[in-house]
């Protein structure tokens, strides 16, 4: 039988395939447009998404609003999932035991999805999803194309809060973002004001 949305969610959030499931408030499955043609891939939730439930809405979260505000996009017009979908206690980076266990997850998501663009955020996601040997400082912004699919990474909101310096490089990412969407999408209406 075919997926659909709503059969995955409920699995996900029956999900005890890791030892993460122990220890969440809420499995944290991913929002926005479930006809988005750009697919954002974080690592996993942190504290404030295992109490809400959803990605991306503590101060990381906040930038990366800022982030795809800059370019005229916002979450209705994207999908944001994590590699891992419960969060890691201390905010640990994922295990790979759980970054496995969580996968199937993550590739039902794009086969519904069916992206245009992959962005990953941040070294775990693109470590996960490009290639394992990804060098985040070395390879952000660069393209890669998977399956007919167009990737690129860009450097976690996280890092960029702690480390400011890497804000003109994300920007230019993010330009060349804009560029690929505005060549490649033919469903997603960049807000013009920018
Ligand atoms: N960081 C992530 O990678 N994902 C989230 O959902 C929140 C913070």
């Amino acid at each position: 039988m075919a997926d659909s949305w709503a059969e995955l969610k409920k699995e996900c959030q029956q999900c005890r395939g890791c030892a993460l499931w122990e220890t969440r408030t809420h499995v944290v499955f991913g929002t926005g447009w479930e006809n988005a043609e750009i697919l954002l891939i974080g690592e996993g939730p942190g504290q404030h998404e295992d109490e809400q439930g959803v990605p991306f809405v503590g101060r990381a979260g906040e930038l990366l609003d800022d982030m795809l505000e800059m370019i005229g996009l916002d979450r209705t017009k994207v999908y944001i999932a994590n590699v891992v979908k419960c969060r890691p206690p201390q905010n640990r980076d994922p295990l790979n035991v759980e970054q496995d266990a969580c996968m199937g997850f993550l590739r039902r998501q794009t086969a519904l999805l069916r992206p245009r663009i992959i962005v990953c955020l941040g070294r775990i996601a693109a470590k996960a999803i490009i290639k394992a040997d990804f060098r985040i400082t070395a390879e952000h912004g660069q393209w890669f194309t998977r399956s007919g699919v167009q990737m690129t990474a860009i450097y976690h909101p996280a890092a960029l809060l702690r480390d400011p310096a890497k804000r003109p490089e994300t920007f230019v990412d993010l330009k060349s973002i804009q560029a690929k969407v505005q060549e490649i999408c033919t469903r997603t209406e960049l807000k013009r004001d920018w």
